[in-house]
C-alpha cells in the first residue's frame, strides 16, 4: 500500500485524473530553477530527477539542500527523486538526503533479482516515508538497434508489483532514451495489456523521443509520470553555443561576467519554456 505523502497523494491525483507529472532531469541551479518557475507559472506539481552521474562534481547533499530550498520557496508541489537508482547503498544515502521518491533500476537483473533488490529498497524506503519506482523491461538508448528484446513483458508485471510492493513502475514499450525530439514510437497495445496487468502507476523513461499525441494517449492509459532529460540538456547547450557565437563575443579574448550573466538568463528561459509546453502536454498544467 502507498504511503501517506505529499509525493504519493501527488502521484495519485495525476493517476486518478489521468494527467502526468514531468520529471525533469536537473544538473545546476539556473536549471532547478527553470523547472520549479515553469511549475509556478502552469500551476503544475513539478518531479526534479537527480541522475548518480551529477555528483561526481558536486555532491548529492548539495543537490538535494538546493532542490529543497527551492521547494520550500515555491507555491506548488516541488518534488526530489532519484532517477535510475543502480544499487541498494545509492538509494539509502538519497533517502537519507531526503529524497521524496527513488528508482531502483532493476531491470537488467533476472526477474527473480530484480524483485529481491526492489523489495530491499521498498522496505528500507518505506520507513523513512519515501515513494519507490520500480523498473521491468530496459529503456534502451538510441544506439540499440533492436529494442523489441527489452520490452516489458506484461506477465512480469503481475509477477513483480505484488511481489516488490513498489508504488510506481517504469515500463520499456518503444520508449527509448536519448531519442531527439517526438522521434519515438510507442507501442500502443502493448502498454495497454501493461496497464491491466498493472495495479500501480505507470512511468515512461526517454519522454523527449515520445511524440505530443502518444503521451497523451499512454497518460489516458495510466502513466502518470514521463521522465524528461535530452530535450533540456540539447535547449541548454544550444544557448550556450548561439551566446557563444553572438557579436557580443567578437574581439573578445575572453567572455566577461556580464557575458556569462546573459548566458545564464537566457538559457534559463528557454529551459522554462520547454518545461511549461511539456506540462501543457501531460496535462499537469493548472492542477497546483
Ligand atoms: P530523455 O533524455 O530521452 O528525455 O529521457 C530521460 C530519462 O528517461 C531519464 O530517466
Amino acid at each position: 500500500m502507498m504511503i501517506d505523502t505529499a509525493c504519493s497523494r501527488a502521484i495519485q491525483e495525476a493517476y486518478d485524473d489521468r494527467y502526468a507529472i514531468p520529471a525533469f532531469n536537473f544538473w545546476n541551479i539556473e536549471s532547478v530553477q527553470a523547472f520549479v518557475d515553469a511549475a509556478e507559472k502552469e500551476h503544475s506539481p513539478v518531479i526534479l530527477s537527480a541522475h548518480e552521474s551529477l555528483w561526481d562534481v558536486v555532491s548529492l547533499e548539495s543537490y538535494s539542500a538546493l532542490v529543497r530550498a527551492a521547494a520550500k520557496r515555491a507555491t506548488v508541489p516541488v518534488f526530489l527523486h532519484l532517477d535510475h537508482g543502480s544499487t541498494v547503498e545509492v538509494v539509502a544515502t538519497c533517502i537519507r538526503a531526503g529524497f521524496d521518491s527513488v528508482m531502483i533500476d532493476g531491470a537488467s537483473l533476472s526477474l527473480s533479482r530484480n524483485v529481491e533488490t526492489t523489495r530491499k529498497v521498498v522496505e528500507m524506503a518505506r520507513a523513512g516515508s519515501v515513494l519507490v519506482e520500480g523498473a521491468i523491461g530496459k529503456t534502451q538508448g538510441r544506439h540499440t538497434k533492436r529494442i523489441e528484446p527489452f520490452k516489458t513483458d506484461p506477465k512480469s508485471v503481475q509477477y513483480f508489483v505484488p511481489r516488490t510492493t513498489v508504488d510506481l513502475l517504469a515500463v520499456s514499450v518503444g520508449n527509448v532514451s536519448g531519442t531527439p525530439d517526438g522521434k519515438s514510437r510507442l507501442d500502443m497495445d502493448l502498454l495497454e495489456r501493461i496497464a491491466q496487468a498493472s495495479p500501480v502507476p505507470l512511468v515512461l523513461h526517454g519522454g523527449t523521443g515520445v511524440p505530443d499525441k502518444e503521451a497523451r494517449r499512454a497518460i489516458s492509459l495510466g502513466v502518470c509520470k514521463i521522465n524528461i532529460g535530452t530535450i533540456m540538456f540539447r535547449t541548454y547547450l544550444r544557448e550556450v553555443v548561439k551566446v557563444l557565437r553572438t557579436e557580443r563575443f567578437e574581439g573578445a579574448p575572453s567572455s566577461s561576467a556580464m557575458d556569462l550573466l546573459f548566458a545564464k538568463r537566457r538559457t534559463k528561459s528557454s529551459l522554462e519554456q520547454v518545461a511549461r509546453r511539456k506540462m501543457k502536454t501531460f496535462g499537469s498544467s493548472g492542477k497546483a
